[in-house]
This record gives C-alpha cells, sequence and structure tokens, in this order.
C-alpha cells in the first residue's frame, strides 16, 4: 500500500494532510511504514502478540461476544500459542472502557503466599541467593488470571463461559504448528525449560526440540482447560486444579498452598485517569507502576514543543522526563493495599510543572549510583487489545513475567507458572531482572502484590475511544506505550507508524539510554553522546498491539508490531 492511500484512511481532525506527509516523509528512510499491512475494519478489531489467539477472538466477536468476551478468548488461547507469555498461571491487568463511559481495572496481579516473607530469597549475611527469585517453584506468586479473566466475564460478558474457552482448547488438544518465532524462544529457554521435567518433556519433547511447522499438542493443558470451562474459576482455585498446584509446590520446595490459592480473588479497581491536550487517558493503578508513570510523564511533556519526533531535541526532553519518573517509581511505589503510595502527588499537574522547569533548565540530575546493567528484553509479558462494533474496549496485558516464568510446570495440568516474585523488592536498592531499583513500598509481605510496570491504556477523545494499546518489555512498558502514545497524540502519526517507529528508554538506573540500534540517524547519536548520555543499543523493545479508532467515521485500525510476530484481525 502507498503511503498516499494509507493517509487517506487517516482523518485526523486536527491535523491537515499536508503535515501528515511532512511527519511521514521525515521518518521514511528509518523504517518503510508503506511495506507494513494496513489492518482497517468497520465493525470490530482483535491485535494479539500471536495470530491464532487474535483468530480466536475475532472469532468471538463474530459470532456475536463482545470486546470483553473476544478478550476471555484471547487470554485463554494465548495461554496454549504462546506459553513464554500467555498462560493461566500468571497475572495481569484488564482495562475496560464500555461504550457508555463506564470503565473499570480488573487487577488479576499474582499475590505473595501466606508463607512468603520480606528476606525469604536472602541468605543469612543479607546478600542475594543466585536466580532464587527467578527460577523454579519458589519464585512463583499466586496466580490471577483464571480469577481475572472470569471476574471480567462475569460483570462484562455476553456468550456462555464456556464458549469462550473453546478455541483454546481446541487449540491444546488439536495442536498447531510451531511458529519459527516460539521454535527459537523454546530453544533459547531450553536451560530453563530443561532444569523441570514437566516443563522438559511438554516443551523440549526431552530433549528433541520443536522444529517451525511441527505440531504442538498439549492434552493435560486441554484437559485443565475443559475443567475450568465446566466448573469455572472454582476448579482453579479450590479443585483439582488447586489440588495439582499445591503437590507440584510441594514437591518442588515451593510456598504456594490451597488456602493460598482459595483466598485470591482478581479486583475490581478505578483506571487512574489524565488529559494529554484535550484527550482523556485512562490506565491502570497500583500495584501497577504503569499509569502513575505514564501519566506523571505525559503530564510533565504536555505544554512543550517536541520538535521533530526522534531527533536530539525530542530525545531529550523525552528521556530526561522518563529518568525522572523512573526515579520516582523507584522511590515510592509498590501495592497501595499495603503502603501509602503518592499516586496523586505523582500525577499532579502542580508537580509536572516542577519536573518541567528542571528538565528546562538541564540542572539538578539525578546524582548516578551503580546500577545492574539492562539485560536482554526477551518477549516476556504480552498485550492485546480488542474493540467491538458498539464501541467497548479492553486492553489486557499479562505475564509470567520472565519468558515460561519460573519454568516449573504443573504436574498433570500442562501450564507454566509464574516467577513474579522477582518483581518484589527482594532486597532493598539491588535491581530486579530488569535492571529496576524497588521501593522500600514494594518489599515482600504476605498476600501482598508485586509492583508491574504493565500499563494498558486507553484514550478517549470527545466521548469516544480512540486508541487501545499496550505492551510487553518489563522496565520497559511504560516508555514504550508513552512513545506510541506521543507518536499519535503530540506528532500526529497513523497508528501503523507510531508502533513501528524506533524506541528509546531511559530508566533513572543504571543511567543509560538505551536506544533501538536501527533506528536512529548518526547525527542524533552523535548529539546524544556529545550531550553526555551514555548509549546502550538493544535489537528491539516491546511489542505494542494497538488499535486506533476514528472517532469521526467509526473505522479501526489495528497495528501488531512489526517487532514481533503478532497480527491484527477485524471484520
Ligand atoms: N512482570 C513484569 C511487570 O509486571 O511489569
Amino acid at each position: 500500500m502507498r503511503i498516499g492511500e494509507v493517509i487517506s484512511q487517516h482523518l485526523y481532525p486536527a491535523v491537515s494532510r499536508i503535515s501528515l506527509i511532512v511527519v511521514i516523509a521525515l521518518g521514511a528512510g528509518l523504517f518503510p511504514a508503506d511495506a507494513l499491512p494496513q489492518v482497517a475494519a468497520r465493525h470490530g478489531m482483535v491485535v494479539a502478540s500471536e495470530p491464532l489467539a487474535a483468530e480466536a477472538g475475532l472469532g468471538i466477536l463474530k459470532a456475536g461476544g463482545n470486546a470483553v468476551d473476544a478478550a476471555v478468548a484471547v487470554g485463554f488461547a494465548l495461554a496454549v500459542t504462546h506459553p513464554q507469555a500467555g498462560n493461566i498461571g500468571g497475572g495481569g491487568f484488564m482495562l475496560i472502557r464500555l461504550a457508555g463511559g463506564e470503565a473499570v481495572v480488573v487487577d488479576y496481579r499474582e499475590e505473595a503466599p501466606g508463607a512468603a516473607t520480606r528476606n525469604m530469597y536472602l541468605d543469612e549475611r543479607g546478600e542475594a541467593i543466585a536466580d532464587a527469585s527467578m527460577v523454579g517453584a519458589r519464585a512463583a506468586a499466586i496466580p490471577g488470571t483464571v480469577a481475572g479473566l472470569a471476574l471480567a466475564h462475569k460483570k462484562y460478558g455476553k456468550l456462555p463461559w464456556t464458549r469462550l474457552l473453546q478455541p483454546a482448547i481446541r487449540l491444546a488438544s488439536g495442536g498447531f504448528p510451531v511458529s519459527y518465532d516460539l521454535a527459537k524462544s523454546l530453544r533459547s529457554e531450553s536451560g530453563l525449560l530443561s532444569r523441570d521435567p514437566e516443563s522438559r518433556r511438554i516443551f523440549l519433547r526431552n530433549g528433541r526440540e520443536y522444529e517451525a511447522g511441527e505440531m504442538l499438542r498439549q492434552p493435560q493443558l486441554a484437559g485443565t482447560l475443559r475443567r475450568i470451562a465446566a466448573s469455572g474459576p472454582r476448579v482453579f482455585y479450590r479443585g483439582a486444579i488447586a489440588r495439582a498446584i499445591a503437590a507440584t509446590m510441594e514437591k518442588r520446595r515451593g510456598l504456594i498452598r490451597i488456602e493460598d490459592l482459595r483466598q485470591y480473588q482478581a479486583r475490581l479497581r478505578e483506571p487512574l485517569r489524565g488529559t494529554f491536550r484535550g484527550d482523556e487517558i485512562l490506565s491502570v493503578s497500583p500495584p501497577s507502576s504503569g499509569g502513575v508513570g505514564l501519566i506523571e510523564m505525559l503530564n510533565v511533556l504536555e505544554p512543550l514543543d517536541l520538535g521533530t519526533p526522534n531527533s536530539f531535541h525530542s530525545i531529550r526532553i523525552i528521556a530526561e522526563t522518563m529518568r525522572r519518573a523512573y526515579a520516582d517509581r523507584a522511590a515510592y511505589l509498590g501495592d497501595a493495599d499495603f503502603s501509602s503510595v503518592p499516586s496523586h502527588g505523582l500525577t499532579s499537574r502542580a508537580y509536572a510543572a516542577k519536573l518541567r522547569e528542571e528538565i528546562l533548565q538541564s540542572r539538578a540530575e539525578i546524582p548516578v549510583q551503580p546500577g545492574k546493567p539492562l539485560p536482554y528484553e526477551s518477549s516476556e509479558t504480552t498485550h492485546f487489545s480488542v474493540v467491538d462494533s458498539a464501541g467497548n474496549a479492553v486492553a489486557n496485558t499479562y505475564t509470567l513475567n520472565g519468558s515460561y516464568g519460573s519454568g516449573v510446570t504443573v504436574e498433570g495440568a500442562g501450564f507454566l507458572l509464574n516467577n513474579e516474585m522477582d518483581d518484589f523488592t527482594t532486597q532493598p536498592g539491588v535491581a530486579n531482572m530488569f535492571g529496576l531499583i524497588q521501593s522500600e513500598a514494594n518489599t515482600i509481605a504476605p498476600r501482598k502484590r508485586p509492583l508491574s510496570s504493565m500499563t494498558p491504556t486507553i484514550v478517549v477523545h470527545d466521548g469516544k475511544v480512540q486508541l487501545v494499546l499496550g505492551s510487553p518489555g518489563g522496565g520497559t512498558i511504560i516508555n514504550t506505550v508513552l512513545q506510541v502514545l506521543l507518536n499519535v497524540l503530540a506528532f500526529k502519526m497513523d497508528i501503523r507508524r507510531a508502533v513501528a517507529s524506533p524506541r528509546f528508554h531511559h530508566q533513572w538506573m543504571p543511567d543509560q539510554l538505551v536506544l533501538e540500534g536501527w533506528g536512529f540517524s548518526a547525527d542524533t547519536i552523535q548529539k546524544l553522546e556529545e550531550a553526555g548520555y551514555k548509549l546502550e543499543y538493544r535489537e528491539h523493545m516491546g511489542a505494542c498491539e494497538a488499535i486506533e479508532i476514528d472517532t469521526q467515521t467509526g473505522w479501526r485500525f489495528g497495528a501488531a508490531d512489526p517487532r514481533t510476530g503478532g497480527k491484527a484481525v477485524g471484520y
């Protein structure tokens, strides 16, 4: 498709066609947007990180389900087809905005088991025990996904629960062809997966690794899904599946017990709300830092001239804003049900004005302390976006934390458990697997939820949903969502270009600016170095799966992130 045709399908009321052409032409040398497929639809749209799961959601929409029904079906399908992050053994956040205006967050973040203690990952000298919060059964927190999907369906779903699990059951029992990306991911995590006999058997075929195109069948997972379809979340938290989780935990010296599962509840929370240049921003409140960080940064940037996207000027202002928001994350954020989190203060416009002044005067840089180098970012965590024909919208991000979580599969039940305990402050002042320094408010306590960066977000323009988006990427998530939002709302890019555009990331500690290596000009890089930034490079950051709606015509445009193998499907 040619650029002219793309532009004619994206009608921004406030922006002339000419200025769109200018913006697109400026970036054209770096990433060919016309190489990306345009997915436009009149009624419903699903964008997910794995095509079969996206199709499962579309099937539900076409069968008369609403956006929440489709999201539940995608959530279960990804647990089969995208085992590195899709899950029933992890947790996440679902942001729902109904066409009538009601909005809610389903918080189904995992919780620390009752026997968890503040120093459980430290040895007698107070030193971190290597990998203890990341690998094996002790790294797992109480899973929330099944409770979360069930709560969303109970409150807002239309189709019968059993119908929503059918695609996932079919994919698990009949199998599906392993994609090139999945085969590569399984191979690269074979070290983790081979530490657990069940994971080794299911995902590595006891050493005969999957090649792309071979069928992956998961009969035990199909059985688990059939049980959940027949009996609802009860069987997972109180019945046969709960017993299987507890038995695996006892055998592998993990902490989750039947009582932990029995008491777990997904919660409904108020979305965190902000505004940016007249549009309303809805995102998630603690225990995710996503909404607070995003709104804090948007408040700082709102009145500023951000110049040309990805120019030195623009990167500097945005990176300095990121640096300050992540410093606040490290200092203040945690589960607000356990300690006081100053969300209002951090997202106030007065505070943003103070930060802005500091950034513009280029003074008072935060003192540098040593941090762990940022590890390679794999595609752990996954996001999907759904819009239905009535205008209901769902932004859902969920995760096992690291790819394949703790690496432990529940015996007889065929699903992986998370390693979300690593998202707690396991040792104050010491970085987690994403290199993030964590706050005192995020120390481990029984039944507490670890601090997340997940940032499912919806933008509302003139009372109607305009954007639905989110991303994986651990500590980089908030910055990925920020940049895609700015690309649309400030730089006036269409959604494909906004998602494809190169990304950068600053998280305060370690004090470095991380760039996607392919996306920035040599001149810009030189200026950033001259300005004193320590630059690091990464192949890619995040995988934003987004939908934009033209609020005047109602057309839906889907953008699956070209960095990974996702898909946008609509009708
Ligand atoms: N486990 C990644 C996150 O919640 O941010």
